[in-house]
C-alpha cells in the first residue's frame, strides 16, 4: 500500500517476523487481545499480531480517516461512490429513525411484517406450511444461513425450502413431495432479472399452476424486489410485492424483507430479537473508539494478516452445526465486497486484499483437510466460530464440541517437535530405529496464527450480532484497504457474456471468441 503509515506497519511485520508466534501467543498481557462486542468476543490472542502492530494498524485507520468514514455510514452519507448511493443495510435494524430513507424503509418493513403475519394466520385464504424460497447470491445465502442458524427444528411448520440453482434439478428437488395447495412461492431477487431466479421464478408459477389451476396460482406468489413492474409482470399481486431499497446491497441485505420468509417462518418474536442483536452490535461499531472496537479492529488485523503478511486465505470453521451455512454467507459478503483491486496502486506494490474465505463445519474439516492447515506449506488464517451453549443443551456433546475447536487451535500454536513425537513413540515401546523415521513425519511447526468467535451463546440476538460484527468487519477492512465494498463490479462481465454465450449454444453466430470457447459451444450444440 501506499499510504505513509504503510511503512510503519511493514516494519513491525520485519520486527515480529523474526520472533515466532509462540512469542505473541505467551502473552503477559492477555487480556488486550480479548476483543468484547455485544453477545460475543473475539480471542485474537493466539493471531501473528502484537501491540506494535495494532498501532501501526491504528495509525493506516487514522490515514484512512476510517472514524469519519464510520460516521458517514451511519449518517446515511454516500459510501458506495462507484453507484452514487448510501448502504443503509444498518438501519434496517432500527437505528436510522430520522433518516428519511431509513424512515421510508421502516414503513416498507411494517407492510412485509404485516404480511408475514397474515400468511402465519392463514390470512392469505390458504395454510401456510412451507415456503419455496427462490433467490441467489445475497438473495438466497443469509436466509439460508439464518434458517437453519435459528428454526426450531422441533416444530413443524411452516417450513422453507430453498431454490437456487438454474440447474432444473434443484427445483425438481425442492418441490418433490410438496403440496402446492399449502405453499408459498416467495421470489426474491433485486433486480428481478438474475437469470438463474428468473428461470425459477417461471417453472415455480408453471408448477402452481398445474397442480391448482391458472386462476389459483396468483394467490400463492409474493415477491421481494427492486423492480416490481417485473414482479407484477410474473403475477404478483401488488400488495405482495414488497420492495428492497436500492441502498441496501444483496448480500448485507438479510435483515429486509430478503428476509421474509425468514419472517414467516421464524415468528415476530424471533425476528426482532434477530434484529435486536444486530442492532446492538451497530451502536458497538458506531460509537466505540477504534481502539476498542471490535469489527474495526478485527478488520485491522485482517488488513495486517492478508496484506502485510500475505496469508491468502481464511478458513472459517463453523463449530456449531446451526452455523453450518456461515462460510457460504461469508464467501459472498467478504469476496463479493472486497475482493477487489485496492484502489490506491499507482507507485506502490499491488496490494492483496480480500483473503480467499473457505471453510466448512470444524469437526467434518478435521476429518477432512485440516491435514493441510497443520502441516502443509500454504498459510490459511483459522477462524473457529462457536458459542458456550452449543450442543443443544447435550452437555456431553456440546462439550466435545468446544474441546475439539480449543485443540484444533492450541494444535496449530503449538505443533509438535521432532523429538516431542520420538519421545512419544519410545514411551509407546517402538524399536528406537523407526521412532526416528517416523517423528520426521510427526513433526508439525506450529506457530499458525488463528481467530476463536466465541459467542455467548446461539440466541437470535447472538446470531444477529455475529452477522453485523462481519459486515462493519468487512466494511471496515474495505476502507483500510481503499476499496468501495458495496459495489460488485467484477461479476457483470460473466452475465453478460453467459447470455451470448447461451445464444451461441442456441445456434446463433458466436462471434468473435477465443477458439477454446468456440470449441466448448460446439461441443454443446452436440447436445441438440
Ligand atoms: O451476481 C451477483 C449478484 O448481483 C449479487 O450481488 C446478488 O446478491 C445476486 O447477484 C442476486 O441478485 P438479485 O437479487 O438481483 O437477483
Amino acid at each position: 500500500m501506499t499510504l505513509a503509515s504503510w511503512k510503519r506497519v511493514e516494519a513491525e511485520y520485519a520486527r515480529l517476523g523474526e520472533k515466532n508466534l509462540r512469542y505473541t501467543a505467551a502473552r503477559a498481557n492477555l487480556e488486550a487481545f480479548i476483543w468484547k462486542a455485544p453477545h460475543l468476543e473475539a480471542d485474537v490472542a493466539k493471531q501473528i499480531i502484537d501491540e506494535g502492530v495494532m498501532d501501526a494498524m491504528q495509525a493506516v485507520a487514522t490515514e484512512r480517516n476510517l472514524s469519519g468514514r464510520i460516521k458517514s455510514l451511519f449518517a446515511g452519507e454516500i459510501v458506495n461512490a462507484s453507484e452514487n448511493r448510501p448502504a443503509l443495510h444498518w438501519a434496517l435494524r432500527g437505528n436510522g429513525k430520522g433518516i428519511p430513507a431509513a424512515d421510508a424503509m421502516y414503513r416498507e418493513a411494517e407492510k412485509a411484517a404485516a404480511f408475514a403475519r397474515k400468511a402465519s394466520s392463514g390470512g392469505l385464504g390458504f395454510p401456510v406450511k412451507t415456503i419455496l424460497h427462490i433467490g441467489i447470491g445475497g438473495s438466497d445465502l443469509g436466509p439460508r444461513l439464518i434458517w437453519d442458524a435459528l428454526r426450531d427444528y422441533f416444530s413443524d411448520d411452516p417450513q422453507i425450502r430453498f431454490v437456487a440453482n438454474v440447474d432444473p434439478e434443484d427445483f425438481a428437488e425442492q418441490t418433490a413431495g410438496l403440496d402446492a395447495k399449502t405453499t408459498l412461492v416467495l421470489v426474491v431477487s433485486k433486480s428481478f432479472k438474475t437469470p438463474e431466479t428468473a428461470s425459477n421464478a417461471a417453472l415455480a408459477r408453471e408448477w402452481l399452476v398445474s397442480k391448482l389451476g391458472e386462476a389459483e396460482a396468483n394467490n400463492h406468489l409474493a415477491a421481494v424486489s427492486s423492480a416490481p413492474d417485473k414482479a407484477r409482470a410474473w403475477g404478483a399481486a401488488d400488495d405482495r410485492i414488497f420492495p428492497m431499497d436500492e441502498a441496501v446491497g444483496g448480500r448485507y441485505s438479510v435483515w429486509s424483507s430478503v428476509g421474509l420468509s425468514l419472517q414467516i417462518a421464524l415468528g415476530a418474536d424471533v425476528w426482532s430479537r434477530f434484529l435486536k442483536g444486530a442492532a446492538e452490535m451497530d451502536v458497538h461499531f458506531r460509537d466505540t473508539p477504534l481502539d476498542h472496537n471490535t469489527p474495526a479492529r478485527l478488520a485491522m488485523m485482517d488488513v495486517y494478516v492478508h496484506t502485510a503478511a500475505e496469508v491468502p486465505s481464511r478458513v472459517v470453521l463453523a463449530y456449531a452445526h446451526r452455523l453450518r451455512r456461515l462460510p457460504d454467507f461469508l464467501q459472498q459478503l467478504e469476496m463479493e465486497s472486497n475482493g477487489k483491486n485496492a484502489a490506491d496502486r499507482p507507485g506502490g506494490r499491488l496490494s492483496t486484499t480480500a483473503p480467499i474465505v473457505w471453510g466448512s463445519v470444524g469437526t467434518l474439516g478435521q476429518h477432512s483437510f485440516h491435514q493441510l492447515l497443520h502441516q502443509g506449506t500454504r498459510e490459511s488464517s483459522v477462524e473457529f466460530v462457536a458459542a458456550l451453549d452449543v450442543g443443544a443443551g447435550d452437555k456431553a456433546r456440546g462439550r466435545a464440541l468446544l474441546s475439539n475447536a480449543f485443540a484444533q487451535a492450541e494444535g496449530l500454536l503449538a505443533g509438535r517437535s521432532e523429538s516431542a513425537a520420538e519421545k512419544e513413540l519410545l514411551a509407546k515401546g517402538m524399536d528406537p530405529a523407526k521412532a526416528k523415521a517416523q517423528s520426521a513425519h510427526m513433526h508439525m511447526s506450529g506457530d499458525r496464527g488463528s481467530t476463536t468467535l466465541l459467542l455467548d451463546d446461539l440466541s437470535p440476538e447472538s446470531v444477529g450480532a455475529l452477522i453485523a460484527l462481519y459486515e462493519h468487519r468487512t466494511f471496515a477492512a474495505g476502507i483500510l484497504w481503499g476499496i468501495n465494498p458495496f459495489d460488485q463490479w467484477g461479476v457483470e462481465l460473466g452475465k453478460v457474456l453467459a447470455e451470448q454465450l447461451d445464444k451461441a449454444i442456441a445456434g446463433e453466430d458466436p462471434g468473435k471468441r477465443d477458439p477454446s470457447t468456440l470449441r466448448l459451444v460446439a461441443r454443446a450444440r452436440t447436445r441438440g
